[in-house]
């Protein structure tokens, strides 16, 4: 793994962007895998403004992590709704190319086949994540077993009152989401994981230095070979 430590989460997210350009540039079809939540808002910031002084994303295709069930577009914490305001708005993304997982679509076994059928046609090229205080990446929390396809998962406990920061109250915040599975962000080509604050400092290192275990599901990056983690110094402190 190859990590990165900045000063602030500003210049943390004007390098990862930087890491997605070289990919928008270079090839014909870019395919990103996207994350939401406070960390990878550094990420859109300077993708935007990248996009304001000229970089053209009308080639790329955008495939989220992840959607509460039950949140429809409209809903002002649904990861659709967040990624239209922090990106899609303000950049050339085609609509046509803009996939999420739909939090209420009336049967979500096929809901999670359609996707995986989406990632199958368009292969990831570029993977952000962010990591849960729990070690999750997507919705792919801590288990005896980690699935390899997109499914439903109950959100634990842990990751149900982080949320809850961005609700008004924590009984507002879904309990179930769709994510996608191990397999497709193992795939991707290349993986950034970004992680700020000092609530991240433990896991981050349990991931980063740790065994590869379930239960960290983080610590499964350790496998890809192509792994940036980009941390500010609150993050990084336990690395050393
Ligand atoms: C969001 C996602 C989650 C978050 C993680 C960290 O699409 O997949 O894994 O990246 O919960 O969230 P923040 O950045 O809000 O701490």
């Amino acid at each position: 793994m190859n990590i990165r430590i900045f000063d602030t989460p500003h210049e943390a997210g004007v390098y990862a962007a930087a890491l997605a350009e070289h990919i928008i540039k270079n090839r014909p079809k870019p395919v990103l895998g996207l994350a939401t939540g406070a960390t990878p808002i550094h990420f859109y910031q300077a993708l935007v403004r990248l996009h304001q002084y000229g970089l053209d994303l009308s080639r790329v295709t955008t495939i989220n992590l992840d959607e509460y069930i039950g949140l429809g577009p409209s809903h002002e914490q649904s990861y659709s709704y967040f990624m239209q305001k922090h990106l899609f708005d303000h950049t050339n993304i085609l609509p046509d190319h803009i996939h999420l997982p739909n939090g209420i679509a009336t049967n979500l076994e096929m809901e999670c086949n359609r996707y995986d059928g989406i990632i199958q046609k368009n292969p990831i090229h570029f993977q952000l994540l962010g990591i849960g205080v729990n070690g999750h990446i997507g919705f792919n929390e801590p288990d005896d077993l980690l699935q390899s396809k997109t499914h439903v998962v109950r959100l634990q406990l842990e990751t149900v009152k982080s949320n809850a920061r961005f609700f008004n109250q924590i009984e507002e915040v879904p309990k179930k989401a769709i994510t996608l599975g191990v397999q497709a962000i193992l795939q991707s080509e290349q993986i950034v994981l970004m992680a700020f604050g000092p609530e991240k400092a433990n896991i981050v290192a349990k991931s980063v230095l740790g065994n590869v275990r379930t239960d960290v599901p983080a610590s499964i990056l350790q496998l890809h070979k192509q792994v940036t983690v980009v941390l500010d110094r609150e993050s990084a402190k336990q690395l050393v």
